[in-house]
């Protein structure tokens, strides 16, 4: 990261993951508005800066750094970590936005399915590691988008996570039930630490993410929401769950167009959370990605 953030420690500091397009641009852009100081996750250094610059034409005193990781890499996520370690000092924020919805198998360099390895355990190595920073900050916010399409997820074999085979019945789905089981499990642990953890379902939204996406599916997911709505629109809920004191004590949620909403079936299960958490955790510790030290963190 470079360090073009000199004299702008009293900004509330936000990471936004995947804020190179769709929500999470829309994302970033709107904490800009609001005078935060923004750490934008980029796949690459180009796509960040262009991102950047769109937001600094509408923007003119954002607060932009980019961010770079590749985060269906391990590796590139601990590095991202302790870069953002060493050169920030408060992390008012952490909104976990990044995705892939691929619809082939395709294994990172990890030997992990991908839309698992960038959806959930990115996120879960990353508020690990970068937690110094939100417990020095407090009160602090997590917020990780997911996906009403979470709901579809009849079934989950955990052991996947462990052996980073493929999710069972469709990675992209399957990672968006993980994403509110970890936000529950997340804000059990943070209780009385001054630190919330809630999910979003931003609707359906036109963005890039069908790329990855083919026949079937996408034709599908086209026919079925014919109307998508704005990022710029769809932002509003992340937004107000990282920034505004009307939800400061809220925590342990999932929202959708500004209201709770509760969850059932797998979404529900905490049992599940807790088991999720702990191979999550065996996964990175068992391929040499995380120490065991790192993994407990949250106790
Ligand atoms: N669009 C919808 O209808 C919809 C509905 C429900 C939930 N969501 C959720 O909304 C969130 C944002 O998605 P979106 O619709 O805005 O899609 P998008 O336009 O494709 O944005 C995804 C962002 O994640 C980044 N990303 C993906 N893989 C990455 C990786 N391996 N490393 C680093 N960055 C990576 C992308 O970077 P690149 O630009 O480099 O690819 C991009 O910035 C996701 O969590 C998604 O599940 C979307």
């Amino acid at each position: 990261m470079t360090d073009e953030s000199a004299g702008s420690e009293h900004r509330p500091t936000f990471l936004v993951t995947g804020a190179t397009s769709g929500l999470g641009e829309a994302i970033a852009a709107q904490l800009s508005e609001r005078g935060a100081r923004v750490l934008m996750g980029a796949r690459t250094a180009e796509r960040g800066q262009a991102a950047a610059d769109r937001i600094r034409s509408r923007v003119l005193d954002a607060d932009l750094e980019v961010a770079v990781a590749d985060l269906s890499l391990m590796q590139e996520v601990r590095s991202l970590a302790y870069q953002i370690l060493d050169s920030t000092p408060r992390l008012d924020g952490l909104i976990l936005n990044a995705a892939e919805a691929r619809s082939e198998l395709v294994l990172t360099d990890d030997g992990i399915e991908t839309n698992f390895a960038t959806n959930h355990l990115a996120g879960f190595l990353l508020t690990h590691l970068l937690l110094p920073r939100p417990r020095s900050s407090t009160p602090a916010r997590v917020v990780v988008i997911s996906s009403s399409v979470h709901s579809q997820v009849r079934m989950v074999d955990l052991n996947s996570v462990v052996t980073g085979a493929p999710l069972t019945p469709d990675s992209y789905r399957t990672s968006k039930l993980l994403n509110i089981l970890f936000v529950q499990e997340l804000a059990r642990r943070l209780q009385g630490t001054g630190i919330t953890a809630n999910a979003v379902d931003p609707g359906f939204v036109r963005t890039n993410l069908g790329r990855y996406s083919t026949g079937r599916r996408r034709m599908l997911v086209t026919l079925t929401h014919p109307l998508p709505s704005s990022p710029e629109r769809a932002a509003i809920t992340p937004v107000y769950l990282a920034t505004s004191s009307e939800v400061a004590d809220v925590t342990g949620r999932y929202y959708a167009d500004g209201h709770p909403k509760e969850l059932s079936g797998l979404a529900a299960n905490a049992r599940l959370a807790r088991r999720l958490w702990a191979v999550s955790a065996q996964a990175l510790v068992t391929r040499g990605l995380a120490t065991l030290n790192e993994m407990i963190a949250f106790g």
